[in-house]
């Protein structure tokens, strides 16, 4: 075998609940939807109807060879007000794991991926200096329910995200611009990351706990060391130095593209570059620049918890997928640890602002009847994933 991946190697795809579960509209990001204003271009409505069609889903990601599913329990079902906590969501999230260990799949499960409780939201949110307990204690209540099932744990997905589209660029709610309050929240989340992985260690279980982080392969251009730095500190540093301190198990790197910073800022593509659906480089080989900065700044194990293209074209999936893994593999014989890959996404889903335009799935998903239909680029993740190997 030419290029063979580590034994026991994760292989799979991943989701978010609001993305893909369907009428989460005791959400922030529901409300956000549907407020006159916000740069969203339609409602995420029923998404995929994964509330309902879970089992038939994760029966199909293991016939396609995959051996983890990343999923996200949501926190806006979990605990629908302030202190009231739901069995009924929490029995419902338990079903979902059900599903994964009779199919043999390793349930990798984020605790927050973008969205929480109106409640929480309407109090402050992330800004406020009580948010980290807040969040811990929903992170003991799903702990104490399904904590003994869960062999992965992230805590929160992609913060640094969280904090720049929400309080600078405003792309989410609360859809602030104020570059000070982004810096709180950053401060903020890492104290929820820090309080959650607390939580998680403290059982029950021995769930191995990480950090899913929006990692860019920053590159300087024209002199943009400096200024690359500057962006890069509040993106990436500010959370890879918590985790270098803290008892997490891995680091979770979430790579689409590169970015080349000049003296000025972020520049776009250079001319000429291929674009995907959502304006990025078609740059799959930025994986092997941000897994590489991630273990060498955490010194912790990687685990790719995203990586994909928005595109209509699926052959480009399926070049992205052979590109972005040979970097991967590259990156894996220099010495990197990786634990596995997780491709975003198994289905066309919501896209958050950019509505359901963007097709990042490995399955294409009909609007009205739900229907699943696997691309090319399934079939051709599947035969990667049973050789464990490149060609
Ligand atoms: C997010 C996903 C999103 C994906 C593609 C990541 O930023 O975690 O929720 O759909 O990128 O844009």
């Amino acid at each position: 075998m030419a290029r063979a991946f580590p034994a026991g190697f994760l292989w799979g795809s991943s989701t978010a609940a609001h993305q893909i579960e369907g009428g989460n509209w005791n959400s922030d990001w529901w409300e956000w939807e549907h407020k006159p204003g916000t740069p969203c271009v339609e409602p995420s409505g029923d998404a995929c109807d994964f509330l309902h069609l879970y089992d038939a889903d994760i029966a199909m990601l293991a016939g396609m060879g995959h051996n983890a599913f990343r999923f996200s329990i949501e926190w806006a079902r979990v605990e629908p007000e302030e202190g009231e906590f739901s069995n009924a969501a929490l029995n419902y999230y338990a079903r979902v794991i059900d599903a994964c260990e009779r199919h043999g799949v390793a349930p990798v499960v984020t605790l927050h991926h973008f969205t929480g409780p109106r409640w929480f939201a309407h109090r402050g949110g992330w800004e406020r200096d009580d948010s980290p307990q807040l969040f811990a204690r929903y992170v003991a209540r799903v702990m104490r329910s399904l904590g003994e099932r869960l062999p992965w744990v992230g805590t929160l997905n992609e913060p640094n995200i969280v904090a720049l589209a929400g309080w600078l660029s405003p792309n989410f709610p609360p859809g602030k611009q104020d570059p000070a309050l982004r810096h709180r929240v950053n401060a903020n989340l890492v104290a929820a990351h820090l309080a959650a992985v607390e939580e998680i260690k403290a059982g029950p279980g021995k769930a191995k706990v990480g950090l899913c982080l929006s990692m860019t392969a920053y590159e300087a251009v024209d002199g943009g060391e400096e200024r690359l730095e500057h962006i890069r500190q509040p993106m990436h540093d500010v959370y890879l130095e918590a985790v270098r301190g803290d008892a997490s198990d891995w680091i979770g790197v979430q790579t689409y593209t590169r970015a080349l910073v000049g003296p000025e800022g972020v520049r776009r593509p250079p001319p000429g570059a291929e674009l995907t659906q959502m304006g990025y480089e078609f740059y799959p080989q930025a994986l092997g620049a941000t897994v590489r900065e991630a273990h060498a700044k955490t010194g912790k194990p990687v685990l790719v918890t995203e990586n994909g293209i928005g595109t209509e074209d699926d052959s480009r999936r399926i070049a992205y997928i052979d590109q972005a893994l040979a970097a991967l593999h590259a990156a894996i014989a220099d010495g990197v640890p990786c634990l596995g890959y997780l491709h975003w996404s198994l289905l066309d889903n919501f896209e958050w602002n950019s509505g359901y335009r963007p097709k990042f799935g490995l399955v294409a998903v009909d609007r009205e009847t739900f229907a699943r239909t696997p691309k090319p680029s399934a079939a051709h993740y599947s035969a990667i994933i049973r050789r464990n190997g490149l060609p």
